[in-house]
């Protein structure tokens, strides 16, 4: 039985890679929604993947943040590091959010687990554009931001646009936006809609989406039911189509069932 249900799993990954066009989609058994562990098990695979595909010798991996980017940060190993060596950097400045999913504490947790090192970028989400300006001229943010686009790995996850929208403390009003546009899913601060065009985007630095495709290595982790459209409008409009998918049956299963 379990075998069977190996090769169903393996069976949805050609499925849905084909469906979304890209080259490699990892499935893993579970509903990350209903247990937790299953985020566990997407980090283990982010780690088996990172292991086959990172090449030898330096590599900048910009990250962003978020609860699945922690747990993915907490099943990074030291293997990683060998005969390589990782630098961590935050994909984009300051999210308002909780210390221990900001993409600064991924990107230490990160270096933490495997042995590299990271660096920090500091600004804050909520200034206004007169202190932020100077701010960007700051010769060490200028260098973190350099180091950013220079990144050939980026890790980051997909999210649910109105969960997102909320717990960035955005106002109802902005809510509704959101909602008269049809927001039905979030990464790297962008919002988007089904069809994949960005109806609103959280003004921040670091890396954009168009500078993404630029990038060697691309890893998408995001599982659960309720971000299987999410994951879908994203996979299928936004993606650069060498991005790799981690997910779960959770998410998989409802959008294949489509
Ligand atoms: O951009 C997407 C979000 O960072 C996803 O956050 O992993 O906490 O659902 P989450």
């Amino acid at each position: 039985q379990f075998m069977d249900e190996l090769m169903g799993i393996r069976q949805k990954e050609r499925q849905l890679a084909q469906q979304f066009n890209i080259k490699r989609c990892i499935i893993v058994s579970g509903d990350s929604d209903r247990q937790l562990k299953v985020i566990g098990t997407m980090g283990e695979e982010v780690n088996q993947l990172l292991q086959q595909l990172l090449p030898e010798g330096q590599n900048i991996v910009a990250v962003m943040g978020g609860h699945t980017m922690a747990h993915v940060a907490n099943h990074l190993t030291d293997k990683l590091a060998r005969k390589r060596d990782l630098l961590f950097v935050p994909a984009r400045g300051g999210v308002g959010e909780s210390v221990e999913i900001q993409a600064n504490t991924i990107a230490s947790q990160m270096a933490q687990h495997t042995g590299g090192k990271f660096r920090s970028l500091f600004v804050p989400e909520q200034v206004s554009e007169r202190t932020y300006k100077p701010l960007l001229q700051e010769p060490s943010i200028q260098e973190v931001l350099a180091i950013i686009g220079r990144a050939n790995v980026v890790v980051h996850s997909i999210g649910d646009a109105i969960a997102m929208a909320h717990r960035r403390n955005m106002s109802e009003d902005q809510i509704k936006v959101l909602r008269g546009r049809k927001a039905i899913g979030e990464a790297f601060g962008y919002f988007f809609d089904q069809d994949g065009n960005v109806v609103y985007r959280i003004p921040r630095i670091g890396l954009q989406i168009g500078a993404l495709a630029d990038r060697e290595i691309i890893l998408a982790v995001a599982g659960g039911a309720s971000k299987a459209t999410a994951i879908e409008a994203y996979m299928t409009n936004i993606a650069p189509k060498h991005t790799c998918l981690i997910t779960d049956e959770g998410a998989a299963n409802l959008i294949l069932k489509k």
